[in-house]
């Protein structure tokens, strides 16, 4: 057989596997089970992995489970605008709020307690962003992301925007605090 000329039978798939061929895709074969495979070990043990969940929602919706959420559990307020601190119930849902340009409410919640925390944007994209530790969540409207969560430290944190979402998105900054 030739490269130039055109093969004498054109039938490729019948032409006999050479052993160099057949070497090749099984190792390509291999190596794709390989890294197929490292998709589920990755996600059940890699320990810089966010496991989301994400359903549809409206904003309608998700604002009135924030709401009922801040209304039953808000401790005081802060700030000159009263941003109410919620202190919700160890292993609850809790809801975080991203619009332009702010994080609503502020969440105070308990050092090795686990939580369920629901996000989503009013309007735009925006970035779930937990400074200083290497947290980033895709907050995008008409999706409610959940993300299991236990703190390990105790502090106060911020939350920046890490998604460009008009003139004010490096104000858009918002706190949580874990005790
Ligand atoms: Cu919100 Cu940038």
């Amino acid at each position: 057989m030739s490269a130039i000329l055109p093969p004498a039978e054109r039938l490729w798939w019948k032409h006999p596997l050479d052993r160099v061929e057949a070497v090749w895709i099984a190792i390509a074969f291999a190596w794709c089970m390989v890294m197929f495979l490292m998709m589920v070990f990755w996600h059940v043990y890699g320990k810089q992995n966010l496991s989301t969940e994400t359903y549809k929602t409206t904003p309608d919706k998700f604002a009135a489970k924030a709401q009922a959420m801040v209304d039953k559990y808000t401790v005081r307020t802060e700030t000159d605008e009263k941003i109410p601190v919620v202190h919700p119930p160890v292993g609850s849902d809790i809801y975080l709020t991203a619009r332009l340009w702010a994080w609503r409410p502020i969440l105070e919640l308990e050092k090795d307690k686990t939580y369920k925390l629901h996000l989503t944007s009013m309007d735009y994209n925006h970035g779930f962003s937990l400074q200083p530790t290497n947290i980033n969540i895709q907050v995008v409207p008409g999706y409610e992301h959940v993300v299991k969560i236990t703190p390990n430290q105790s502090g106060q944190f911020s939350i920046v925007c890490n998604e460009y979402c008009g003139i004010n998105h490096h104000t858009m900054v918002g706190r949580l605090y874990v005790k």
